[in-house]
């Protein structure tokens, strides 16, 4: 019976990580997975998320089941979080826990589809390589709309408003909000005001992929593009994630939000979410938000996270300017500039398949084949290799 089963090729991401863990050689760099290392090449647990634990094992709570849409406190915070103290309070909106950011963006998928009646989504080319294969699942069409220049290393927005001429009404969009997967290339908030006016006179319907607020700008302004949507009217699916802005990889937070232009529409959306969910996993799991609604819920915990988010934030913007600075030393006639004005932890190098094939063969560097590099994983130990070895392949 299995026989018929075909073999899929591994994951353009893990796969890639799989790898590089079988790699025996001693001085094997990993920059492929999005996840944030320190100095010493460690993902630590945040000390706000350690003073979280401790109070809930103190509080010996339950481990029975959440409700369908997950727990109250902390969908709440989500509200709060992403749409600001204003419109918290003013809008028409629901969130629904969901175990991280990928089953949010599948939720969506299907919510957009099933409940909303659209065939088709549209991303950005590049976008990270699982949006297509998510929405595909939800048997959503997937359209693409360029958005890099032709080095590949920044926005070509006239190119990117072209190649949504022939998107249509009642069509999903995809919009990375902050610190954009795989690039690290944003538009500016002029841009983003542009491009908003357009999903909303197309009729399109947007979901905010906000994965990494807090490491573009700060936590507030990171919010910008889904704020001045929802504050001018808009209605909007946003699908959020702690797995970064809180270390919790492992354990799965995320939740999805509907914001609405009537009471009731909140509610159907609502009704609609929790149908998906509970055909999908039932309901969520418990610990991972139980953390992050005791950090958001307690004004000294929720300080810590805001200084330690900075400091990942800022941590990795310096590691960007060291880089650039090195590479301009190493490869004066090759401007690496670009990585300066990228956000976020990844930058597209401007590397091709080949050269990132070659820097995993022959020098044990690994980087995804599309260039993309995890700026978080450099540090004051590996980066004049790494450096070198880039200018070896250039
Ligand atoms: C990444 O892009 O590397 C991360 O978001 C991890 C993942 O799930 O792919």
């Amino acid at each position: 019976m299995f026989e018929t089963a075909p073999l899929n090729p591994p994951d353009a991401i893990f796969g890639l990580n799989e790898q590089f863990k079988k790699d025996t050689r001693a001085d094997k760099i990993n920059l492929t997975v999005g996840v944030y290392k320190n100095e010493e090449g460690e993902t630590p647990v945040l000390k706000c998320v350690q003073a979280a634990e401790k109070v809930l094992l103190d509080l010996r709570g339950t481990k029975s089941y959440l409700p369908i849409d997950g727990m109250g406190k902390y969908n709440n915070a989500i509200g709060q979080l992403v749409l600001g103290d204003e419109l918290s309070e003013s809008a028409n909106w629901a969130t629904a826990q969901t175990p991280g950011g990928t089953v949010s963006l599948r939720v969506a998928g299907e919510l957009v589809r099933v409940a909303l009646n659209a065939d088709t989504i549209w991303m950005s080319d590049p976008t990270w390589a699982n949006h297509p294969k998510i929405f595909a699942a939800a048997n959503l069409n997937v359209q693409k709309y360029e958005y890099l220049n032709d080095a590949g290393v920044a926005l070509d927005f006239e190119r990117m408003k072209n190649s949504l001429s022939t998107a249509k009404a009642g069509q999903a969009i995809l919009l990375h909000t902050v610190c954009h997967n795989p690039t690290g290339v944003d538009p500016t908030v002029e841009q983003w005001k542009e491009l908003l006016d357009i999903v909303k006179e197309k009729q399109l319907i947007p979901i905010f992929d906000f994965a990494y607020q807090g490491f573009g700008e700060e936590i507030q302004p990171d919010a910008f593009p889904i704020r001045h949507f929802v504050a001018s009217g808009g209605e909007a699916l946003i699908c959020n994630s702690f797995s970064k802005n809180f270390g919790l990889y492992g354990e799965r937070v995320g939740g999805i939000t509907a914001v609405a232009n009537s009471a009731s529409s909140r509610d159907a959306m609502l009704s609609q979410i929790k149908s998906t969910i509970r055909t999908m996993y039932s309901n969520p799991p418990l610990h991972g938000a139980a953390i992050v609604s005791t950090v958001l819920n307690d004004d000294e915990l929720r300080k810590t996270w805001t200084a330690e988010l900075a400091e990942m934030r800022e941590r990795i913007h310096q590691l960007r300017g060291d880089f650039v600075e090195k590479m301009q030393k190493l490869a004066p006639d090759n401007d690496f500039g670009y990585v300066n004005d990228q956000r976020g932890m990844f930058s597209y190098s401007g590397l091709n398949a080949e050269q990132a094939k070659t820097l995993r063969e022959e020098h044990s560097i690994y980087i995804l084949g599309s260039g993309r590099i995890n700026i978080a994983g450099i540090n004051s130990k590996n980066s004049d290799r790494l450096c070198k070895a880039i200018v070896s392949v250039l």
